[in-house]
């Protein structure tokens, strides 16, 4: 295969927040892509940068009283040190407030300017008279116009989930200053987007992007593209619109640019020619990693952006979905908000990589980080399979045969399997489908110490501890680890580093799967990854709740407490005693048919005075968060003597009692062990 020409680009972080788990799933994804290239030989050259303009790191470096240079420089480092923490192997690593991002955002905006995509009229928008900037949305707070909710920002209100427009909010206040917000006029600049429809409509047919992507796209499309507000009024932080003093452009646009100056900068630095990989009409290949929130600006506005400026457009656009934890979005009080810098002083890096992978495609479906299932999985695949198979068969090479394998292995066929499936292997890779790679490179060590139970070389050694077969066996082994070790390097770097050193060979490449490691002495084996220990995620997550509650993140504002439900109006004593609550122990739950919130759960609530059993249907709105066979035998308070309520799909027999915002997050209140069905709660 000739030597492709690769350039990928992972998402630009913000340059005032912390690496988060959220980052780190996409930067593995993409390193693991890139890693594989480069052990193909293939010249990939990966970069990123932080996102270092706009009015949010303006505003963080005034609170903290520095300015947005120091400010995006100390969080340079910081990202930095997470990333390769995480073994991210960027070639560079560059920040968008460069002289680089500069010259080419200007270059790019006189470029769709000359070429009359660039609009220019009046907007009205709410100005804070007090700090003297025009109010994006989220930093404009008010009651809401429907709901009469307190505490609403922007555009939408998370109490009763109306849209409307921040004018619309009543008694608005800048959420900066305090002061009431003023409308004012002023002259924006517009990307005509629109000029690109069909050239886009082409780009997308063309397989740029995984197919539900593309149906989201062709939608937008149908509905027609709006003009894109690219210019930001003073004061602001990032570039000045040439020609246009006090005008300045909206981050978003100089960001995506920042790919470029990143790949500027390491071309300056290592001689490569800049234009021979974004000028259209090379065989150079242009990715973008990115994640489902930020599709529009890469699909739309930036190809659209490059063919105006007559750059090339991305070969694709490969579009993850979002890291959750434990089934819920990550949240900050139960500490599966997760920072980088806190996973990296508990656990190993590479477990994280290893179980991202493993459940990695090439879809945009969000991943879940299960915390059991995370420590699980990992003891059982890596140190449970993988390493065992070289800790099984080390010890007899070092001791019995002086480090030094067989000149013949006991099991060709063995490692003739595991070798023929190095071309499909890395297929799967190449085509983002890590989760299939995993198991396929997992049954294989299945394999590998399924032939060792069978060939016992522990038993050999007993009696014969220089047995040439027991050599063999080991070497079979030691070969077997070598290769699985070698295909699962992209995921797992450093760990193929440590068994490079045990084996004493060059670093693997991908050609090297053809051949075996014959009458050759190895090193010493060390042990080359630990089981998680459960009491290490706890202290993580425990850690990472603490770090939230006591503020210590200083480099993003404190989120506002949720804002709770109005509480209802007072009832007396008499009226709530009347209310029967009893513990229930489910018997069986279903599904309801054409109900897609409802659960059926068949409840026990004890025996009555005459020793028959009671028991009370009830449908209950909580499927979004359960399972039927999640709640058998789970104890709940359910509402005993509330009259039956004829519903659509039976007739209901209570009500269950349940907390939450609704959708993955319901929380069942059971009573703790102990309790009887029928006890009454009082
Ligand atoms: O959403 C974000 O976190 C942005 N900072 C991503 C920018 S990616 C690129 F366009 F610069
Ligand atoms: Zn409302």
């Amino acid at each position: 295969m000739s030597q492709r020409k690769i350039l990928v680009t992972g998402a630009l972080p913000y340059a005032n927040g912390d690496i988060h788990l959220g980052h780190i799933m996409e930067a593995i994804q993409t390193d693991i892509w890139v890693r594989l290239q480069k052990m193909r030989g293939h010249q990939c050259i990966y970069v990123c940068a932080d996102d270092a303009h706009g009015t949010a790191i303006m505003l963080s470096a005034e609170s903290q009283g520095i300015t947005p240079e120091e400010l995006i420089e100390r969080v340079n480092r910081e990202h930095r040190r997470d990333y390769d923490g995480f073994l991210i192997g960027f070639d560079n690593f560059y920040t968008t407030h460069s002289e680089e991002n500069r010259e080419l955002s200007e270059s790019i905006y006189l470029a769709l300017e000359r070429n009359g995509h660039i609009a220019r009229r009046n907007i009205r928008q709410l100005f804070d008279p007090e700090k003297n900037l025009f109010l994006a949305d989220r930093y404009i707070t008010g009651a809401c116009p429907r709901c009469k909710a307190e505490g609403q920002y922007g555009d939408n209100c998370e109490v009763c989930g109306s849209t409307h427009s921040p004018s619309e909010l009543i008694n608005p206040k800048s959420a900066l200053s305090g002061a009431t917000p003023v409308e004012k006029e002023s002259e924006h600049f517009f990307f005509t987007v629109s000029a690109f429809t069909e050239m886009l409509r082409n780009w997308i047919r063309g397989g740029a992007v995984h197919e539900a992507v593309a149906n989201k796209l062709d939608e937008w499309l149908e509905e027609g593209l709006q003009d894109w507000d690219i210019s930001r009024d003073a004061p602001y932080f990032g570039f000045e619109i040439p020609g246009h003093p006090g005008k300045y452009f909206y981050v978003w646009l100089d960001a995506p640019i920042g790919y470029m100056a990143s790949f500027l900068d390491y071309c300056k630095r290592e001689g490569l020619d800049f234009d021979a990989w974004w000028r259209p009409g090379r065989d150079h290949e242009l990715y973008h990693f990115i994640g489902k929130d930020i599709v529009n600006f890469h699909t739309l506005f930036w190809p659209a952006m490059l063919e105006s400026a007559g750059y090339r457009t991305p070969d694709a656009v490969f579009v993850h979905g979002f890291l959750t934890v434990d089934g819920t979005k990550m949240s900050k009080s139960r500490g599966t908000f997760i920072n980088a810098e806190t996973y990296l002083k508990h656990l190993n890096p590479e477990y994280l990589r290893y179980y991202l992978a493993a459940k990695l495609g090439p879809g945009v479906d969000d991943l879940d980080l299960n915390l059991e299932d995370f420590a699980q999985r990992v003891n059982s695949d890596l140190v449970g399979k993988l390493v065992n198979i070289a800790s099984r068969c080390a010890g007899f090479i070092g001791k019995n045969f002086d480090g030094m394998l067989a000149g013949a292995v006991d099991n060709e066929a063995l490692l003739e399997e595991i070798r023929k499936a190095s071309a499909e292997i890395a297929d799967l890779f190449e085509q983002r489908e890590y989760g299939k790679a995993v198991r396929r490179i997992m049954a294989l060590a299945d394999k590998a110490n399924q032939y060792l139970n069978e060939r016992k070389p522990w038993e050999i050694a007993k009696s014969d501890r220089k047995s040439p077969e027991l050599q063999q066996i080991c070497t079979t082994g030691i070969n077997a680890f070598r290769l699985l070790a070698g295909y699962l390097k992209p995921v797992l770097p450093a760990m193929a580093a440590d068994a490079e050193e045990f084996l004493a060979i060059d670093p693997l490449a991908w050609n090297d799967f053809d051949s075996l490691l014959l009458d050759h002495r190895i090193n010493r084996f060390k042990p080359l990854m630990t089981r998680i220990e459960p009491a290490a995620v706890q202290a993580m997550i425990e850690e990472s709740r603490q770090s939230w509650n006591s503020g210590q993140d200083d480099t993003e504002a404190a989120p506002a407490p949720e804002a709770i439900e109005e509480i209802a109006a007072e009832i007396d004593i008499g009226t709530f005693a009347k209310i029967d609550l009893r513990v229930a122990r489910v018997i069986e739950a279903s599904l309801v048919e054409g109900a897609d919130k409802l659960l059926r759960l068949r409840l026990d609530l004890g025996v009555n005075a005459a020793g028959e059993p009671v028991e009370r249907t009830v449908f209950a709105g909580i499927r979004t968060a359960y399972k039927p066979e999640q709640l058998t035998d789970k104890l709940l308070v359910v509402v005993a003597n509330l009259k039956p309520r004829k519903m659509k799909f039976g007739i209901s027999e209570g009500m269950i009692l349940a907390a939450g915002p609704g959708g993955k997050e319901i929380w069942l209140l059971h009573p703790d062990t102990g309790a009887k069905p029928g006890m009454r709660i009082s």
